[in-house]
């Protein structure tokens, strides 16, 4: 959500920004900037629009050492030139990139117009650069030092001076800035990505920090002036591939990558010896995990139904009153944290804010927390007191689909540990292990579908609306299917447990609203095809996702689409990937942008 990019060395600045740029445009890409430090001046470029539209207001020629560059998410103010970052002081000679929100900017607004500052732009964040050019001390860190004590907020934020060329101020709180080391250069951003190209040395700013850096090193310091020293770490090359292979978009390639992803996921770490699987990341002894009475589990959009199945796979597994909530709403309701529950943190990015709020809610008051994540290094998982990294690889399209498989496969194999731990016994084990080794070849071949459902969705996306339905653990799945279907096709789509369809939303069904089944082969199929028949009755299509053989559900659905027989905790991992193919291709039926859907970005670091 924004994107940050800024560097400084001996290479020229705007091509480095502008490749950073489109890294990171997953993260924001409703309007963009640079500013490049030239000849004792600071020369600003911004565009509404995607990069591109920047790339084509950019001169020819552009000179300069030094520079920043931002991708937008709008909260203050409309997506447009005036708005987009970098902002700069009224004499131009400080500018900034600003991720976050300053939430007391209407009050310094107010008070910096009534001294005579002129704005330019509708953001919160300008306020910031008008703040820092008024400071009269000796250098630029002392100056943004200043500020930050004078703004409530949270802030990912870069600042040069067109009196110190080659100078970058970087700090922090709240969202992400990673300083990345290079050979007499330096690179400064929000996410890891936009710099792998050119260095995997990092060091990750903690929040309250600020970073002075020049082409030669950075020091690191805190908002009362402490000296920091931070050893930089090298980041893996898991988080490499940012191109598109063969594929036409990237959520497309994603969805194809689940086998490989979700086998980096489970690699390792089944143990045959004991029949269980083995977390070294969790850092807690198998008396520690004995002592466990109760599992909360935390997270964000798919995170969080992703941990609605986890829940379910712990509770019937390791026999633990597990459940999971969405982790914005847990801060506020004061709740209860015990000594005994282990708390779980769910979350690709490890930056989402209100997910990384929980997880502080639940550290102050004494809580254990592991966390599940995709990106190493990431602000969640170095607060965590455990956890289990994905290894899902970079997920770039922002509707998310390996990474919601890779959580599912973190739980399940979670879930066997902490069974194994009680009275899962050993055979028990052996037959989860297996069905956990055959998931990759599941995902594969429920992939064999896609035409299929390619052709399902060319005849099911001009629908204004649409119902996903499932019992107990397809449930999440259902969430997860509507939630991929509206974020890329822009189809409003409602999920709901089967059961509650008779207690309202009946009254919607009509022969243009589909409802698609999550229909696994357990021991409730019988009831779901109920849940159908009430829906025929109302002539509502049917589309049917399953694994069960039953020919009464052909004779019920208007489409079925075939998935592998697999493991009663399992299907969603493989039903989950015919839905993904489905959103996919209405919304490619409908034209959208799928990558980059309206009015949404990658990792949601603001409230
Ligand atoms: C949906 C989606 C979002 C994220 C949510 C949490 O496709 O991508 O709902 O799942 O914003 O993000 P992370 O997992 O990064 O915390």
């Amino acid at each position: 959500m924004c994107g940050i990019i800024a560097y400084t060395g001996n290479q020229n600045a705007a091509p480095i920004l502008v490749a950073g740029l489109h890294r990171l445009e997953y993260r924001g890409y409703d309007s963009a900037g640079i500013a490049l430090h030239s000849r004792g001046k600071l020369h600003v470029h911004r565009a509404a629009g995607k990069i591109a539209q920047l790339e084509n207001k950019l001169p020819a020629k552009l000179s300069g050492k030094s520079g920043m560059g931002h991708t937008r998410w709008a909260t203050h103010g409309e997506a447009t030139d005036a708005n987009a970052h970098p902002h700069t002081s009224q004499d131009g000679s400080i500018a900034i990139i600003h991720n976050g929100i300053i939430e007391n900017a209407g009050m310094l607004r107010t008070r910096l117009e009534a001294e005579g500052t002129i704005f330019n732009s509708d953001t919160d964040s300008e306020v910031l650069a008008h703040l820092i050019s008024k400071q009269s001390a000796d250098t630029l860190i002392q100056s943004v030092q200043h500020v930050l004590t004078l703004i409530q907020g949270t802030y990912g934020l870069v600042v040069m001076d067109a009196n110190r060329p080659g100078e970058i101020i970087a700090a922090r709180n709240g969202s992400p800035v990673i300083i990345g080391l290079g050979n007499k250069e330096m690179f400064v951003t929000s996410d890891a990505n936009a710099i792998l190209n050119h260095t995997r040395e990092v060091v990750h700013l903690d929040d309250g920090e600020l970073a002075e850096i020049n082409p030669k090193g950075f020091s690191i310091r805190t908002l009362d002036a402490t000296e920091m020293v931070r050893s930089p770490i090298t980041i893996s090359s898991e988080f490499e591939s940012q191109d598109k292979g063969k594929f036409p978009h990237f959520m497309l390639k994603e969805i194809h990558e689940q086998p490989e992803a979700v086998e980096r996921t489970i690699k390792g770490r089944l143990d045959h010896r004991f029949d269980t699987a083995h977390l070294g990341g969790l850092n807690l002894s198998a008396r520690e995990l004995l002592d466990i009475r109760r599992v909360k589990i935390l997270g964000c959009g798919s995170a969080y139904y992703a941990g609605i199945s986890g829940a379910n796979m712990i509770e019937q597994l390791a026999r633990l009153p597990s459940s999971a909530e969405p982790a914005a709403e847990f801060r506020y309701r004061n709740p209860l944290i015990e000594s005994d529950t282990l708390y779980i943190v769910v979350s690709q990015s490890g930056e989402t804010f209100d997910t990384l709020a929980a997880l502080r809610e639940i550290t102050r008051k004494g809580g254990r927390v592991l966390g599940i994540n995709n990106v190493v290094g990431s602000t969640i998982a170095r607060e965590v007191d455990g956890g289990i990294y994905m290894h899902a690889g970079a997920e770039i399209s922002v509707a998310s689909t390996k990474a919601f498989s890779c959580m599912l496969a973190c739980f399940m194999l979670l879930a066997l540990q902490l069974g194994r731990v009680r009275d899962l016994s050993p055979q028990q084990g052996k037959e989860l292990m297996q069905a956990i080794e055959q998931l990759p070849s599941l995902i594969e071949e429920a992939l064999t579908q896609e035409n299929d459902i390619r052709s399902l969705a060319a005849e099911y996306c001009t629908a204004k609306s649409a119902f996903f339905i499932g019992r107990t653990n397809a449930y999440p799945v259902a969430l997860e299917g509507a939630q991929k279907l509206k974020e890329v096709s822009y189809i409003h789509a409602e999920a709901y447990p089967a059961s509650e369809l008779k207690h309202g939303p009946l009254a919607l069904i009509d022969p243009d609203t589909p409802t698609v089944v999550v229909l696994p082969d357990d021991n409730l199929l019988d009831k779901s095809l109920s849940s159908l028949q009430e829906i025929r009755a109302r002539k509502g299509p049917v589309i049917s996702i399953t694994n069960a053989n039953d020919p009464e559900i052909k004779r019920l659905s208007n489409a079925v689409i075939k998935t592998p027989r697999c493991h009663p905790l399992l299907f969603p991992l493989v039903m989950g990937v015919s839905l993904q193919l489905f959103a996919y291709y209405c919304a490619i039926a409908m034209g959208r942008d799928v990558d980059q859907p309206r009015n949404l970005a990658k990792s949601v670091t603001v409230e």
